[in-house]
Protein backbone atom coordinates (compact mmCIF):
# COMPACT_ATOMS: atom_id res chain seq x y z
CA UNK A 1 0.00 0.00 0.00
CA UNK A 2 1.39 4.08 -0.82
CA UNK A 3 2.83 5.68 2.15
CA UNK A 4 1.57 9.33 2.31
CA UNK A 5 4.88 11.65 3.00
CA UNK A 6 4.79 15.53 3.36
CA UNK A 7 6.65 18.32 1.59
CA UNK A 8 7.02 21.01 4.43
CA UNK A 9 8.73 24.22 3.29
CA UNK A 10 10.52 26.73 5.45
CA UNK A 11 7.79 28.98 7.04
CA UNK A 12 7.81 32.45 4.70
CA UNK A 13 5.94 34.18 6.77
CA UNK A 14 4.35 34.05 11.16
CA UNK A 15 2.02 31.58 12.01
CA UNK A 16 -1.36 33.09 12.68
CA UNK A 17 -4.76 32.06 13.16
CA UNK A 18 -7.53 30.21 15.17
CA UNK A 19 -7.75 26.29 15.98
CA UNK A 20 -9.51 23.76 17.52
CA UNK A 21 -7.85 20.44 18.40
CA UNK A 22 -9.82 17.23 18.57
CA UNK A 23 -10.74 15.77 22.24
CA UNK A 24 -8.56 15.11 24.26
CA UNK A 25 -7.48 11.16 23.67
CA UNK A 26 -7.08 10.62 27.01
CA UNK A 27 -10.25 11.83 28.36
CA UNK A 28 -12.40 10.42 25.10
CA UNK A 29 -11.03 6.56 25.48
CA UNK A 30 -12.43 6.66 29.61
CA UNK A 31 -15.45 8.59 28.87
CA UNK A 32 -16.33 5.97 26.15
CA UNK A 33 -15.69 3.29 28.45
CA UNK A 34 -16.64 4.16 31.55
CA UNK A 35 -20.17 5.04 30.28
CA UNK A 36 -20.19 1.89 28.47
CA UNK A 37 -19.97 0.42 32.20
CA UNK A 38 -22.28 2.83 33.46
CA UNK A 39 -26.12 2.72 34.26
CA UNK A 40 -28.00 4.24 31.42
CA UNK A 41 -27.24 6.49 28.54
CA UNK A 42 -24.25 8.85 28.48
CA UNK A 43 -24.02 11.68 26.07
CA UNK A 44 -20.71 13.14 24.73
CA UNK A 45 -19.56 15.77 22.71
CA UNK A 46 -16.16 16.52 21.64
CA UNK A 47 -14.98 12.75 21.49
CA UNK A 48 -11.43 12.71 19.53
CA UNK A 49 -11.84 12.19 15.86
CA UNK A 50 -8.76 9.95 16.00
CA UNK A 51 -7.94 6.40 15.42
CA UNK A 52 -7.07 5.38 18.78
CA UNK A 53 -10.50 6.32 19.87
CA UNK A 54 -12.27 4.38 17.28
CA UNK A 55 -10.42 1.52 17.95
CA UNK A 56 -11.69 1.78 21.96
CA UNK A 57 -15.14 2.21 20.43
CA UNK A 58 -15.06 -0.90 18.19
CA UNK A 59 -13.88 -3.22 21.20
CA UNK A 60 -16.89 -2.02 23.27
CA UNK A 61 -19.10 -2.46 20.41
CA UNK A 62 -17.63 -5.70 19.61
CA UNK A 63 -18.80 -6.17 23.49
CA UNK A 64 -22.28 -5.60 22.75
CA UNK A 65 -22.01 -2.27 23.64
CA UNK A 66 -24.62 0.59 21.56
CA UNK A 67 -22.78 3.49 20.48
CA UNK A 68 -24.76 5.82 18.61
CA UNK A 69 -23.59 9.39 16.65
CA UNK A 70 -26.36 11.91 16.96
CA UNK A 71 -26.78 14.73 14.45
CA UNK A 72 -25.57 17.42 16.45
CA UNK A 73 -22.21 15.62 16.18
CA UNK A 74 -21.98 13.79 19.78
CA UNK A 75 -22.12 10.26 20.66
CA UNK A 76 -24.61 8.42 22.45
CA UNK A 77 -23.37 5.13 24.86
CA UNK A 78 -25.78 3.00 25.85
CA UNK A 79 -24.58 1.55 28.94
CA UNK A 80 -26.13 -1.14 31.01
CA UNK A 81 -23.93 -1.47 34.41
CA UNK A 82 -21.07 -2.89 35.16
CA UNK A 83 -21.86 -6.78 34.26
CA UNK A 84 -23.71 -5.96 30.92
CA UNK A 85 -20.43 -6.85 29.03
CA UNK A 86 -20.68 -9.84 26.23
CA UNK A 87 -18.07 -12.03 24.81
CA UNK A 88 -16.68 -11.20 21.69
CA UNK A 89 -17.35 -13.06 18.99
CA UNK A 90 -13.10 -12.71 17.46
CA UNK A 91 -10.17 -11.19 19.43
CA UNK A 92 -10.42 -7.10 20.36
CA UNK A 93 -7.75 -4.88 18.05
CA UNK A 94 -6.79 -1.95 20.02
CA UNK A 95 -4.88 -1.04 16.79
CA UNK A 96 -2.38 1.40 18.35
CA UNK A 97 -3.79 2.40 21.24
CA UNK A 98 -1.84 1.71 24.23
CA UNK A 99 -4.18 3.07 26.61
CA UNK A 100 -7.12 1.04 24.32
CA UNK A 101 -5.26 -1.77 25.39
CA UNK A 102 -4.23 -1.30 28.99
CA UNK A 103 -7.21 0.20 30.04
CA UNK A 104 -9.37 -2.81 28.68
CA UNK A 105 -6.88 -5.14 30.37
CA UNK A 106 -8.49 -3.93 33.89
CA UNK A 107 -11.83 -4.51 33.03
CA UNK A 108 -11.52 -7.81 30.96
CA UNK A 109 -9.59 -9.02 33.86
CA UNK A 110 -12.89 -8.95 35.95
CA UNK A 111 -15.05 -11.21 33.17
CA UNK A 112 -16.65 -14.61 33.39
CA UNK A 113 -15.54 -15.05 29.42
CA UNK A 114 -12.31 -15.10 27.65
CA UNK A 115 -11.28 -12.51 25.62
CA UNK A 116 -7.91 -11.83 23.35
CA UNK A 117 -6.43 -8.18 22.80
CA UNK A 118 -4.13 -7.77 19.89
CA UNK A 119 -2.85 -4.39 18.40
CA UNK A 120 -0.72 -3.24 15.19
CA UNK A 121 2.97 -4.00 15.31
CA UNK A 122 4.01 -1.01 17.46
CA UNK A 123 1.56 -1.92 20.12
CA UNK A 124 2.59 -5.62 19.85
CA UNK A 125 6.09 -4.30 20.75
CA UNK A 126 5.17 -2.60 23.93
CA UNK A 127 5.02 -3.95 27.38
CA UNK A 128 2.39 -4.98 29.00
CA UNK A 129 3.82 -6.92 32.38
CA UNK A 130 3.44 -3.97 34.15
CA UNK A 131 -0.25 -3.76 33.85
CA UNK A 132 -0.36 -8.19 33.91
CA UNK A 133 1.66 -8.72 37.07
CA UNK A 134 -0.30 -6.80 39.25
CA UNK A 135 -3.62 -7.63 37.56
CA UNK A 136 -2.73 -11.35 38.16
CA UNK A 137 -1.67 -10.50 42.09
CA UNK A 138 -5.48 -9.80 42.38
CA UNK A 139 -6.92 -12.95 40.75
CA UNK A 140 -6.68 -12.08 37.13
CA UNK A 141 -5.61 -14.97 35.06
CA UNK A 142 -4.45 -13.49 31.55
CA UNK A 143 -1.23 -14.87 29.39
CA UNK A 144 0.78 -12.92 27.02
CA UNK A 145 3.49 -13.24 24.47
CA UNK A 146 7.14 -12.56 25.24
CA UNK A 147 8.16 -10.21 22.15
CA UNK A 148 9.06 -7.09 24.23
CA UNK A 149 12.58 -5.68 23.45
CA UNK A 150 13.82 -6.97 26.74
CA UNK A 151 12.13 -10.22 26.94
CA UNK A 152 8.98 -8.42 28.23
CA UNK A 153 5.36 -9.33 28.44
CA UNK A 154 3.71 -8.18 25.43
CA UNK A 155 0.22 -8.77 23.13
CA UNK A 156 -1.57 -10.50 22.38
CA UNK A 157 -3.26 -11.13 25.75
CA UNK A 158 -5.35 -13.76 26.58
CA UNK A 159 -7.75 -13.17 29.60
CA UNK A 160 -9.45 -15.91 30.74
CA UNK A 161 -12.82 -15.48 32.14
CA UNK A 162 -13.20 -15.62 35.86
CA UNK A 163 -15.31 -18.75 37.37
CA UNK A 164 -18.76 -18.10 38.07
CA UNK A 165 -19.01 -16.48 40.97
CA UNK A 166 -15.64 -15.77 41.55
CA UNK A 167 -14.13 -11.96 42.01
CA UNK A 168 -11.27 -10.17 41.79
CA UNK A 169 -9.49 -9.68 45.26
CA UNK A 170 -8.07 -6.29 47.27
CA UNK A 171 -5.01 -5.12 45.65
CA UNK A 172 -2.28 -2.92 47.33
CA UNK A 173 0.41 -1.56 44.72
CA UNK A 174 2.93 0.57 44.61
CA UNK A 175 3.36 1.18 40.86
CA UNK A 176 7.39 1.10 39.65
CA UNK A 177 6.83 3.82 37.41
CA UNK A 178 4.19 6.89 37.01
CA UNK A 179 1.83 5.66 34.35
CA UNK A 180 -2.14 6.90 34.27
CA UNK A 181 -2.69 3.71 31.75
CA UNK A 182 -1.41 1.13 34.45
CA UNK A 183 -3.39 2.83 37.80
CA UNK A 184 -6.48 3.22 35.79
CA UNK A 185 -6.31 -0.60 34.62
CA UNK A 186 -5.81 -1.19 38.21
CA UNK A 187 -8.76 1.45 39.49
CA UNK A 188 -11.01 -0.34 36.78
CA UNK A 189 -10.35 -3.48 37.55
CA UNK A 190 -11.11 -2.41 41.42
CA UNK A 191 -14.80 -1.19 40.77
CA UNK A 192 -15.63 -5.67 39.91
CA UNK A 193 -13.56 -6.23 43.26
CA UNK A 194 -13.82 -7.31 46.80
CA UNK A 195 -11.38 -5.48 48.76
CA UNK A 196 -10.44 -2.37 48.50
CA UNK A 197 -7.43 -1.04 45.40
CA UNK A 198 -4.88 1.35 47.17
CA UNK A 199 -2.32 2.54 44.52
CA UNK A 200 0.74 4.69 45.45
CA UNK A 201 2.54 6.57 42.05
CA UNK A 202 5.86 7.81 42.27
CA UNK A 203 4.63 11.12 41.00
CA UNK A 204 1.39 12.02 40.24
CA UNK A 205 0.21 10.48 36.54
CA UNK A 206 -2.24 12.00 34.41
CA UNK A 207 -5.68 11.93 37.11
CA UNK A 208 -8.15 11.48 34.41
CA UNK A 209 -9.59 8.13 35.75
CA UNK A 210 -9.84 9.60 39.05
CA UNK A 211 -12.01 12.50 38.31
CA UNK A 212 -13.96 10.63 36.04
CA UNK A 213 -14.84 7.99 38.22
CA UNK A 214 -15.89 10.02 41.47
CA UNK A 215 -18.11 12.54 39.28
CA UNK A 216 -19.59 8.77 37.95
CA UNK A 217 -20.17 8.49 42.16
CA UNK A 218 -17.20 5.96 42.31
CA UNK A 219 -16.18 5.89 46.40
CA UNK A 220 -12.41 7.31 45.48
CA UNK A 221 -9.81 8.74 47.89
CA UNK A 222 -7.25 11.21 45.85
CA UNK A 223 -4.35 12.22 48.11
CA UNK A 224 -1.86 13.31 44.93
CA UNK A 225 -0.27 10.18 43.88
CA UNK A 226 -2.22 7.88 46.72
CA UNK A 227 -5.24 6.89 45.18
CA UNK A 228 -7.67 4.25 47.56
CA UNK A 229 -11.29 2.48 46.00
CA UNK A 230 -13.39 1.02 48.63
CA UNK A 231 -16.37 -0.54 47.18
CA UNK A 232 -17.84 -2.11 50.38
CA UNK A 233 -21.32 -0.46 50.66
CA UNK A 234 -20.94 1.02 47.24
CA UNK A 235 -24.28 0.19 44.50
CA UNK A 236 -21.50 -0.64 42.27
CA UNK A 237 -23.77 1.63 40.00
CA UNK A 238 -21.86 4.35 37.56
CA UNK A 239 -23.65 7.15 36.99
CA UNK A 240 -24.26 8.04 32.97
CA UNK A 241 -21.73 11.08 31.89
CA UNK A 242 -22.96 14.12 30.09
CA UNK A 243 -19.80 15.37 28.75
CA UNK A 244 -17.93 17.76 26.50
CA UNK A 245 -14.21 16.41 26.30
CA UNK A 246 -12.05 19.52 26.64
CA UNK A 247 -9.29 20.06 23.14
CA UNK A 248 -6.50 18.06 23.54
CA UNK A 249 -3.21 19.39 25.05
CA UNK A 250 -1.13 17.25 23.27
CA UNK A 251 -2.34 17.88 20.26
CA UNK A 252 -2.25 21.72 20.85
CA UNK A 253 1.77 21.45 22.03
CA UNK A 254 2.61 21.39 19.02
CA UNK A 255 1.36 24.19 17.17
CA UNK A 256 2.24 25.86 20.93
CA UNK A 257 5.65 24.74 19.82
CA UNK A 258 5.42 26.13 16.37
CA UNK A 259 3.88 29.72 17.18
CA UNK A 260 7.27 29.63 19.60
CA UNK A 261 9.79 28.88 16.90
CA UNK A 262 8.12 30.90 13.80
CA UNK A 263 8.95 34.51 14.33
CA UNK A 264 6.15 36.98 14.74
CA UNK A 265 3.54 34.25 14.95
CA UNK A 266 -0.12 34.94 16.76
CA UNK A 267 -1.97 31.75 17.51
CA UNK A 268 -4.96 30.70 19.49
CA UNK A 269 -5.76 27.45 20.31
CA UNK A 270 -9.76 26.95 21.45
CA UNK A 271 -10.18 24.97 24.49
CA UNK A 272 -7.80 23.22 25.56
CA UNK A 273 -7.93 20.69 28.51
CA UNK A 274 -5.75 22.70 31.10
CA UNK A 275 -4.62 20.03 33.60
CA UNK A 276 -1.74 20.46 35.44
CA UNK A 277 -1.04 17.17 35.01
CA UNK A 278 -0.92 17.61 31.33
CA UNK A 279 0.41 21.28 31.15
CA UNK A 280 3.65 20.83 31.65
CA UNK A 281 4.91 21.86 28.21
CA UNK A 282 3.37 25.20 28.93
CA UNK A 283 5.69 25.80 31.70
CA UNK A 284 9.27 24.60 30.00
CA UNK A 285 8.57 26.32 27.09
CA UNK A 286 7.87 29.91 29.87
CA UNK A 287 10.68 28.36 31.00
CA UNK A 288 12.46 29.22 27.69
CA UNK A 289 11.38 32.75 27.79
CA UNK A 290 8.52 31.72 25.73
CA UNK A 291 4.81 33.10 26.08
CA UNK A 292 1.96 31.00 26.12
CA UNK A 293 -1.27 32.46 28.02
CA UNK A 294 -4.07 29.92 29.17
CA UNK A 295 -7.12 31.88 29.23
CA UNK A 296 -9.23 30.32 31.57
CA UNK A 297 -12.85 28.85 29.81
CA UNK A 298 -14.19 27.01 33.15
CA UNK A 299 -14.67 23.21 33.42
CA UNK A 300 -16.33 20.08 31.78
CA UNK A 301 -16.40 16.78 33.56
CA UNK A 302 -14.50 17.84 36.32
CA UNK A 303 -11.70 19.21 34.15
CA UNK A 304 -10.52 22.56 33.75
CA UNK A 305 -10.09 23.94 30.02
CA UNK A 306 -8.62 27.38 28.78
CA UNK A 307 -8.00 28.98 25.14
CA UNK A 308 -4.09 28.64 24.49
CA UNK A 309 -2.88 31.97 22.99
CA UNK A 310 1.01 32.07 21.90
CA UNK A 311 2.43 35.65 20.85
CA UNK A 312 -0.39 38.20 22.37
CA UNK A 313 2.12 39.21 25.27
CA UNK A 314 5.26 40.39 23.62
CA UNK A 315 7.46 38.47 21.54
CA UNK A 316 7.13 34.24 21.01
CA UNK A 317 10.70 33.53 20.24
CA UNK A 318 12.24 31.59 22.93
CA UNK A 319 15.46 32.61 24.32
CA UNK A 320 17.20 30.21 25.75
CA UNK A 321 17.42 26.05 25.70
CA UNK A 322 14.66 23.30 27.78
CA UNK A 323 15.11 21.64 30.81
CA UNK A 324 13.07 18.70 31.65
CA UNK A 325 13.26 15.65 34.40
CA UNK A 326 11.57 14.80 37.54
CA UNK A 327 8.01 15.19 37.76
CA UNK A 328 7.65 18.02 35.46
CA UNK A 329 8.66 15.10 33.12
CA UNK A 330 5.82 12.95 33.69
CA UNK A 331 3.45 16.01 33.35
CA UNK A 332 5.11 16.80 29.27
CA UNK A 333 5.69 13.15 28.78
CA UNK A 334 3.95 12.79 25.60
CA UNK A 335 4.83 16.48 24.79
CA UNK A 336 8.50 15.63 24.86
CA UNK A 337 8.70 15.35 20.88
CA UNK A 338 7.42 18.88 20.27
CA UNK A 339 9.51 20.30 22.60
CA UNK A 340 12.59 19.10 21.62
CA UNK A 341 11.46 20.47 18.21
CA UNK A 342 11.02 23.89 19.65
CA UNK A 343 14.53 23.56 21.48
CA UNK A 344 16.31 22.80 18.27
CA UNK A 345 15.79 25.77 17.36
CA UNK A 346 16.50 27.67 20.37
CA UNK A 347 19.61 29.30 21.77
CA UNK A 348 21.93 27.07 24.02
CA UNK A 349 21.97 23.37 25.38
CA UNK A 350 18.46 21.54 26.59
CA UNK A 351 18.61 19.16 28.64
CA UNK A 352 15.37 16.09 28.73
CA UNK A 353 16.02 13.92 31.43
CA UNK A 354 14.25 10.95 33.62
CA UNK A 355 12.44 9.83 30.39
CA UNK A 356 13.37 6.32 29.78
CA UNK A 357 9.50 5.91 29.05
CA UNK A 358 10.11 7.19 26.43
CA UNK A 359 11.66 4.25 25.10
CA UNK A 360 8.41 2.09 25.19
CA UNK A 361 5.81 4.48 23.41
CA UNK A 362 4.67 4.22 19.70
CA UNK A 363 8.57 4.61 18.86
CA UNK A 364 11.37 4.49 20.85
CA UNK A 365 10.77 7.98 21.28
CA UNK A 366 14.62 8.91 22.45
CA UNK A 367 16.37 6.82 19.36
CA UNK A 368 13.55 8.34 16.93
CA UNK A 369 13.92 11.52 18.04
CA UNK A 370 17.52 11.22 17.47
CA UNK A 371 17.08 10.19 14.15
CA UNK A 372 14.99 13.14 13.28
CA UNK A 373 17.70 15.61 14.88
CA UNK A 374 20.56 13.98 12.69
CA UNK A 375 18.67 14.57 9.81
CA UNK A 376 17.95 18.05 10.35
CA UNK A 377 21.61 18.49 11.64
CA UNK A 378 21.04 19.28 15.22
CA UNK A 379 24.30 18.19 17.67
CA UNK A 380 22.75 16.25 20.13
CA UNK A 381 23.50 13.23 22.30
CA UNK A 382 20.60 10.51 22.99
CA UNK A 383 21.52 8.81 26.82
CA UNK A 384 19.84 6.27 28.14
CA UNK A 385 16.40 8.38 29.70
CA UNK A 386 16.69 11.16 27.88
CA UNK A 387 18.21 13.79 25.03
CA UNK A 388 20.68 16.30 25.09
CA UNK A 389 20.75 18.82 22.07
CA UNK A 390 22.51 22.05 21.02
CA UNK A 391 20.28 24.78 19.58
CA UNK A 392 20.67 25.94 15.94
CA UNK A 393 19.82 25.98 12.22
CA UNK A 394 18.24 22.99 10.74
CA UNK A 395 19.42 22.32 7.40
CA UNK A 396 16.95 22.11 4.35
CA UNK A 397 16.66 18.61 2.95
CA UNK A 398 15.70 16.63 5.54
CA UNK A 399 13.89 13.71 5.21
CA UNK A 400 12.83 12.13 8.16
CA UNK A 401 10.77 9.03 8.78
CA UNK A 402 7.91 9.13 11.26
CA UNK A 403 8.75 5.06 12.03
CA UNK A 404 4.83 4.49 12.38
CA UNK A 405 4.88 7.23 15.22
CA UNK A 406 2.19 10.44 14.88
CA UNK A 407 4.34 12.56 17.60
CA UNK A 408 7.25 12.15 15.30
CA UNK A 409 5.84 12.76 12.04
CA UNK A 410 4.45 16.09 13.92
CA UNK A 411 7.32 17.07 15.22
CA UNK A 412 9.11 16.84 12.21
CA UNK A 413 6.75 18.97 10.21
CA UNK A 414 7.43 21.78 12.76
CA UNK A 415 10.74 21.65 12.68
CA UNK A 416 10.88 21.77 9.01
CA UNK A 417 8.90 25.02 9.54
CA UNK A 418 12.45 26.56 10.58
CA UNK A 419 14.69 24.35 8.02
CA UNK A 420 17.21 26.05 5.40
CA UNK A 421 15.32 24.18 2.68
CA UNK A 422 12.25 21.99 2.07
CA UNK A 423 11.82 18.74 4.25
CA UNK A 424 10.28 15.60 3.54
CA UNK A 425 8.62 13.65 6.14
CA UNK A 426 8.02 9.74 5.45
CA UNK A 427 4.89 7.85 6.23
CA UNK A 428 2.63 10.48 8.14
CA UNK A 429 -0.74 8.23 7.70
CA UNK A 430 0.24 7.26 11.31
CA UNK A 431 -0.77 11.11 12.37
CA UNK A 432 -4.68 10.26 11.92
CA UNK A 433 -4.35 8.55 15.36
CA UNK A 434 -4.55 11.36 16.87
CA UNK A 435 -5.12 14.74 15.20
CA UNK A 436 -6.29 13.51 11.46
CA UNK A 437 -6.72 17.15 10.65
CA UNK A 438 -3.02 18.31 11.54
CA UNK A 439 -1.83 19.26 8.43
CA UNK A 440 -5.11 20.99 7.27
CA UNK A 441 -4.94 22.75 11.01
CA UNK A 442 -0.78 23.73 10.27
CA UNK A 443 -1.85 24.91 7.04
CA UNK A 444 -4.82 27.29 8.01
CA UNK A 445 -2.36 28.95 10.00
CA UNK A 446 -0.02 30.23 6.77
CA UNK A 447 2.58 26.92 6.83
CA UNK A 448 2.80 25.18 2.93
CA UNK A 449 2.88 21.35 3.73
CA UNK A 450 2.09 19.17 0.64
CA UNK A 451 0.72 15.49 1.25
CA UNK A 452 1.82 13.44 -1.68
CA UNK A 453 2.12 9.75 -2.10
CA UNK A 454 5.67 8.08 -0.90
C1 LIG B 1 -2.00 7.82 28.82
C2 LIG B 1 -0.96 7.69 29.69
C3 LIG B 1 0.46 7.86 29.32
C4 LIG B 1 0.58 8.59 27.99
C5 LIG B 1 -0.33 8.03 26.95
C6 LIG B 1 -1.77 8.16 27.40
C7 LIG B 1 -3.37 7.63 29.30
O1 LIG B 1 1.06 6.58 29.19
O2 LIG B 1 1.92 8.57 27.55
O3 LIG B 1 -0.16 8.70 25.73
O4 LIG B 1 -4.34 7.99 28.59
O5 LIG B 1 -3.53 7.11 30.41
P1 LIG B 1 1.64 5.77 30.46
O6 LIG B 1 0.52 5.36 31.34
O7 LIG B 1 2.33 4.59 29.85
O8 LIG B 1 2.59 6.70 31.15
Amino acid sequence: MATLDWIVEPAARPLRGVISVPGDKSISHRALLFSALAEGPSTLHGVSDGADVGATRRCLEAMGVAVRDTAEGGLVVEGQGLEALKAPREPLDCGNAGTAMRLLAGVLSAQEFDTTLVGDASLSRRPMGRVTRPLRGRGARIEGALGGPKGDETAPLTIRGLREGKRLFELEYDLPVASAQVKSALLLSGLFADGVTALREPTLSRDHTERMLAAMGVPLQVMGPVVFLDPNGWSRALQPLTLRVPGDPSAAAFFVAAGHMVEGSRVKIREVLSNLTRTGFVEVLRDQGGSTVVDPRGASGGEPLGDLHVGVRGASVLRRGARVGGELAVRCVDEIPALVAAAAVSPGTSRFDDLAELRVKESDRLAALGSMLAAFGIAHTVLADGLALEGGRPRGGAVVDSLGDHRIAMAAAILGLRAEGVTTVRDVGCVATSHPGFREALVSLGASVKEVEG
